[in-house]
């Protein structure tokens, strides 16, 4: 199937960034030179994706400015097919509020999502995988995370596994160590059906007080059904400083010269 939209939800706080994203978006933090929105842009380009829509808000302005700038001269970017669009997220309420934001601009289609912080190093494009196998229902890319970490993500409940994909029977936002269904965790990457925008309106605030796209996606399993992709490839949190730091070691270790000054400075610190 075709996917032409992508949204990516840029209207978040960067609260595990302070001080810096007061001023600078958690998204324009970089791997090296090019910084997070660039790698979720180019995954998107790569997948064939003509449309990419930002949620953003107040002080994120540097990421418009980057796309006029830098990735609409991109020389795969070809300004007669693709697009950027842009929708102000008042307040962060959440990233099934932010999907929600750009509801007029899907229209009755589905769409990819993209979080630029879940930075996922991938032969080709994580996205684009997940569109080739794409099945007609929700679809979230899922990864096994340690149980001690189950809290930090949606995860699903199995009903039947393959190689491939799980078809989850449910999910659960952020659920405790103990009463956690499996160690089978969302990370950020979706393909959803535009009838979510139905459930996402008329959804009530979950963990965190916030409006939780897991919620929505539960909701629709009867009739949606939901599927886990086990995409190929790395995952990286960087919206943490752990896993900012891994991305750029990871990102560094492919260049000859990066490699050689990581390799002397464990030499020199030992
Ligand atoms: C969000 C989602 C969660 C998902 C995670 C992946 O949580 O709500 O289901 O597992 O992204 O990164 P957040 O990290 O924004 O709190």
């Amino acid at each position: 199937m075709n996917i032409r939209k992508v949204i990516f939800p840029v209207g978040g706080l960067g609260t595990r960034f302070f001080p810096i994203t007061r001023v600078i978006p958690k998204e324009m933090l970089g791997i090296l030179e090019k910084p997070l929105i660039q790698y979720a842009f180019e995954e998107a380009l790569g997948a064939g994706i003509e449309q990419f829509i930002f949620v953003t808000r107040h002080g994120k302005t540097s990421i418009e400015d980057y796309c006029d700038h830098v990735l609409t001269h991109m020389e795969s970017f070809d300004s007669s097919r693709c697009s950027f669009c842009y929708v102000r997220q008042g307040e962060p309420r959440g990233l099934g509020h932010a999907v929600l934001c750009a509801r007029h601009l899907v229209n009755r289609e589905p769409f990819a999502v993209i979080s630029a912080d879940d930075y996922i190093s991938h032969s080709s494009s994580c996205i684009g995988e997940m569109i080739k196998h794409y099945d007609g229902s929700n679809m979230a890319a899922v990864m096994n995370v340690p149980r001690k970490d189950v809290n930090k993500y949606g995860i699903m409940e199995v009903e039947r596994e393959n190689n491939k994909t799980i078809i989850a029977r449910s999910v659960d936002e952020k659920p405790s160590v103990e009463k956690a269904k499996s160690t089978h965790a969302i990370v950020g990457r979706y393909i959803l059906t535009h009838e979510i925008f139905d459930i996402l309106e008329n959804l009530k605030p979950g963990v965190e007080n916030e409006i939780q796209l897991t919620d929505a996606l539960r909701q629709m399993i009867p009739t949606h059904g939901l599927t886990g992709f086990k995409f190929e490839g790395k995952r990286f949190d960087c919206g943490s400083q752990g896993g900012l730091l891994e991305a750029i070691l990871h990102v560094s270790s492919k260049d000859e010269k990066l490699s050689s000054i990581i390799r002397n400075f464990y030499e020199d610190i030992r």
